[in-house]
């Protein structure tokens, strides 16, 4: 059901040092940040030739990541996403065989612009996991 990696999100308490460190130590090609106050982050992208790496950093006073970097002061790997081709079709066959999808059960656009869906770390591992449909 899942295809690609489409990307990698770590959480971090200061984007310009996580990405100082990623151009910097590991050469790598770091966007511009672009804040997402939907989302309660500000995001800045890794492009990897075969996937992305994505810095999330708390935007606002309710951020979702604020309680991760509390319990992650260094920051840490927050969540891994993979494309499906058919979000609903994808839920719809994880529920039945009982994970459980965050949220209210529907697709929210995500930060690329696509439905993205996240399925409950206890059920995959002890990792976020987000499906996104491309
Ligand atoms: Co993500």
């Amino acid at each position: 059901m899942i295809g690609r990696l489409n990307h990698v999100a770590i959480a971090v308490k200061d984007l310009a040092a996580a990405t100082a460190v990623y151009k910097n130590a590991l050469g790598a090609v770091v966007t511009d940040p672009t804040p997402q106050p939907d989302h309660g982050v500000t995001v800045v992208f890794v492009e990897l030739p075969n996937t992305k790496i994505e810095f999330l950093e708390p935007l606002g006073a309710n951020s979702p990541i604020a309680k991760f970097l509390e319990k992650n002061p260094d920051g840490g790997i927050h969540h891994v996403c993979y494309e499906v081709d058919d979000i609903i079709a994808a839920r719809d066959k994880l529920k039945e065989q009982g994970a459980r999808v965050l949220g209210d059960g529907n697709p929210k656009i995500g930060a690329h612009g696509k439905p993205v869906l996240f399925l409950h770390p206890k059920d995959f591992l002890g990792t976020l996991t987000e499906l996104e449909q491309v």
